[in-house]
Formats: C-alpha cells, sequence, structure tokens
C-alpha cells in the first residue's frame, strides 16, 4: 500500500467519517448516477491528489461514500481507462484507498458488447472469468513477489451466487459469461470479434479487467456487471458508437441498480 493512499484515506476519512465501507463500487459508462442515490459524502476526484482525470464522458469522476441499502459502499463514479494516459495501473491509487479505508468486496460495472443473442442489447451479463485480450497488464514494474497474483476464481464464486440470486428474487435475467478486455479507444473489428469469441469470450469491453487484476493483487474480493449496450462489431447492423454505448447504457441501469441494491440489503449472508 503506498504512502499517498495511506494519506488519502485520512483526508478521506476526515470528510466522510471513520467508518469502513464494507463494499466498493466501480460505475461504468451511463451508469453515473447510481452514485447520486448513495447518501453520503462527495468528494470529487481533484481533491484527491493523484486520482485519475477520468475524462471519459458518461462517467461522474465522484469517490462517494455513505449508506445504500443499510451498508457503508464506497462508489468510485468514474473509472480511469488504459487508453486515456497509456497506463495499466490508472486505477491503483483510487483501489488502494478503497482497500486504506477497509473495503473487502469491489463490485464492477461495465458497458460491454455481446456476442451472444441470449444477451441482448438492454440486458446484463454476470462476469464468470475474463480474457486479457490486450497483452497489458496493471501490474508491471511492481517490484515484489505479489506481482504474481493468481486468478483462479478472480471473479468470486461467493459473491456471483449472491447477485445471481439477487437477480432471480429480482425477476431479472442475468446470464453468466467470460468478458474479453480490449484496450480500445478504437471499436473492435468485425475480424477481432470473430477471434475473441473463437477464444471463448462472451462480451468485450474495454475497462474491468485491469481493475481486477489490481483489486485481487490487493486481496479485495471481486465480483461485475456487464450492461450490455450493443451486439459487438459485425453482429448486428446496428452501428457502434460511445454515442450509442451511453444512450443504451440506461437501458440496464434500472435492472442493474435493482440487483445491486437487493444484494446490498442480503450482504450479511455473503
Ligand atoms: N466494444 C468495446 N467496448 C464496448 C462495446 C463494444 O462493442 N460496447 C460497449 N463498450
Amino acid at each position: 500500500m503506498s504512502r499517498n493512499a495511506e494519506d488519502l484515506a485520512a483526508l478521506v476519512r476526515e470528510r466522510a467519517g471513520d467508518a469502513p465501507p464494507k463494499v466498493g463500487l466501480i460505475l461504468g459508462s451511463g451508469l453515473g448516477h447510481l452514485a447520486e442515490a448513495v447518501n453520503g459524502v462527495s468528494i470529487d476526484y481533484t481533491d484527491l491528489p493523484g486520482f485519475p482525470h477520468a475524462g471519459v464522458s458518461g462517467h461522474n469522476p465522484k469517490l462517494v461514500i455513505g449508506d445504500l441499502e443499510g451498508q457503508r459502499v464506497a462508489v468510485l463514479g468514474g473509472r480511469a481507462h488504459y487508453y486515456e494516459s497509456g497506463r495499466g495501473d490508472a486505477m491503483r491509487l483510487p483501489l488502494e484507498v478503497l482497500k486504506a479505508l477497509g473495503a473487502g468486496t469491489l463490485l464492477l460495472t461495465n458497458a460491454a458488447g455481446s456476442f451472444r443473442p441470449d444477451i441482448p442489447p438492454g440486458d446484463l451479463m454476470l462476469i464468470a472469468d475474463h480474457i486479457n485480450f490486450s497483452g497489458l497488464n496493471p501490474l508491471i514494474g511492481e517490484p515484489t513477489d505479489a506481482r504474481f497474483v493468481p486468478m483462479m476464481d478472480a471473479y468470486d464464486p461467493a459473491l456471483r451466487t449472491a447477485l445471481l440470486q439477487a437477480a432471480s428474487d429480482e425477476g431479472i435475467a442475468l446470464a453468466g459469461g467470460v468478458y474479453a478486455w480490449y484496450s480500445g479507444p478504437s471499436f473492435e473489428t468485425p475480424a477481432e470479434i470473430r477471434a475473441i469469441r473463437t477464444l471463448g469470450a462472451d462480451a468485450v469491453g474495454m475497462s474491468t479487467v485491469p481493475e481486477v487484476i489490481l483489486a485481487r493483487f490487493l486481496g479485495l474480493r471481486c465480483a461485475a456487471i456487464s450492461t450490455i449496450t450493443n451486439m459487438a462489431a459485425g453482429l448486428s447492423e446496428e452501428a457502434i458508437s460511445h454515442e450509442h454505448t451511453k444512450a443504451m447504457a440506461p437501458l440496464g441501469a434500472g435492472k442493474l441498480e435493482r440487483i445491486l441494491r437487493r444484494f446490498l440489503r442480503e450482504m450479511p449472508q455473503v
């Protein structure tokens, strides 16, 4: 844990109180409104020295700490992507701060393109595993042996079961699938999509994987849900664009919020 993270955690505690958040939440494109549902203290990333700029439209670069469904949560309303800076570890400091604050669990959300007709735009996918199709790793340069992070069950089985139960209790379809990380920022070609699909992926996106690697490095338990905003390149006639992603994300966002709220309500049993 870096000195900076401990210092920032102290700064956050001064503003938001000492109670440790149980769960950290990272909100993906078009899902930033969930931060507003939290009854608590909001701190702009610009007030947290070293936090990434997180300049992608559709994100809400604030750390919000407070209560959601009776659980203390810490919401990262914006994420920095590798493609913004060329740094695979762009989210390391925010995750270290969550860890320093005492969070044990990290829930990640993102927008993704689906390969599966049975998981169409507007639906959600529970990430069961990932393929790092970028060739990058956020732990490159980490000098300690802790860098050799095992990635078995990176998406925590108990958390996944609890999220599936929460979805089922809410009557919301939640299929499990494999997420492939493609660096972006250009979208994939149809040939790339055919390649990743052949390799076993069910959806593709430009985030989450480096954060999960960093979170496992820090010892956080992870779970992640994709909001499907489009069929991936070459799989439908629909044009793919960031505007389209932002316009479609709210379709799944309501369902995602219901699942997360129920999950948090039932959390003590996890
Ligand atoms: N590809 C990569 N990232 C995405 C997509 C996609 O099709 N849709 C939403 N985010």
